[in-house]
């Protein structure tokens, strides 16, 4: 594995789609802080310097291209078997990526994909709340490995476990392996109602839960249908 630090950065998922050409398959970019980090559906990620594991990986193996639609939740899901080692409690999974502490987000993952006729390469972005004890006043009510269990942690040490576990868990996932079983014990929204932004038209949906093939069951006027990632975001 090959780690580039950047003290500073615009945002590593964006040092990543410009440079992949060059850069080797698992390649993993790090940074103190970003001017620019990005969230999903163009929102921003703040991070506070030196206070958060800020990293992105890039995959430019086809042998993952065909777990494109698993390959968020399965990093989630790592970002969760990391964090309860390290004795946080009610840690789950918010469909179809975000990693929450009771009713409050800890981890975003941004996963993106470069395609010209066909993909190129995916980057996979976290951004995992470590040190920082104040935050914006978002509404998923960010909350930091710090604020749950009142001490500081080591981001150095904390880094080599989720890349450890992360590339444990990817290598796993080409190899077919299903996270489901464990994956739907962590199901945030499961049994949730909620509004949701459907095709840009807000219902008032039930949700039933993660599915197999991680796409997310729901109920919409007593009719149940799949949603894939993108398809839907959630007003609570
Ligand atoms: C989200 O929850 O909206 C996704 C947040 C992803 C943030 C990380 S921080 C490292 C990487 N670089 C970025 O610009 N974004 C991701």
């Amino acid at each position: 594995m090959n780690e580039i630090h950047f003290d500073n950065i615009d945002s590593t998922n964006t040092y990543l789609k410009n440079n992949y050409k060059d850069l080797e398959d698992l390649c993993v970019v790090c940074a103190d802080s970003q001017s620019n980090g990005k969230g999903r559906n163009n929102r921003k990620w703040d991070s506070n310097s030196k206070e958060n594991l800020l990293f992105s990986i890039l995959l430019k193996d086809r042998k993952y291209f065909t777990y494109y639609k698993s390959i968020s939740i399965v990093t989630a899901y790592t970002i969760l078997e990391v964090l309860k080692k390290y004795k946080l409690d009610n840690v789950s999974i918010k469909w179809p990526n975000d990693v929450y502490v009771n009713n409050s987000k800890i981890c975003g993952i941004l996963l993106e994909a470069i395609s010209k006729n066909d993909i190129e390469c995916l980057i996979i972005g976290v951004g995992l709340n470590v040190n920082q004890i104040e935050f914006a006043d978002y509404d998923t009510k960010p909350t930091s490995i710090r604020k749950e269990i009142d001490s500081y942690t080591d981001i150095n040490k904390l880094k080599k476990d989720v890349y450890k576990k992360l590339f444990e868990n990817l290598d796993k996932l080409i190899n077919n392996h299903s996270f489901y079983e464990k994956i739907r014990n962590y199901d945030y929204l499961k049994d949730k109602d909620a509004y949701a932004l459907i095709n840009n038209k807000k219902e008032m949906i039930k949700v039933i839960g993660i599915d197999e093939d991680y796409s997310l069951k729901i109920s919409v006027n007593g009719k149940v249908v799949s949603m894939e990632a993108g398809e839907i975001s959630f007003h609570m």
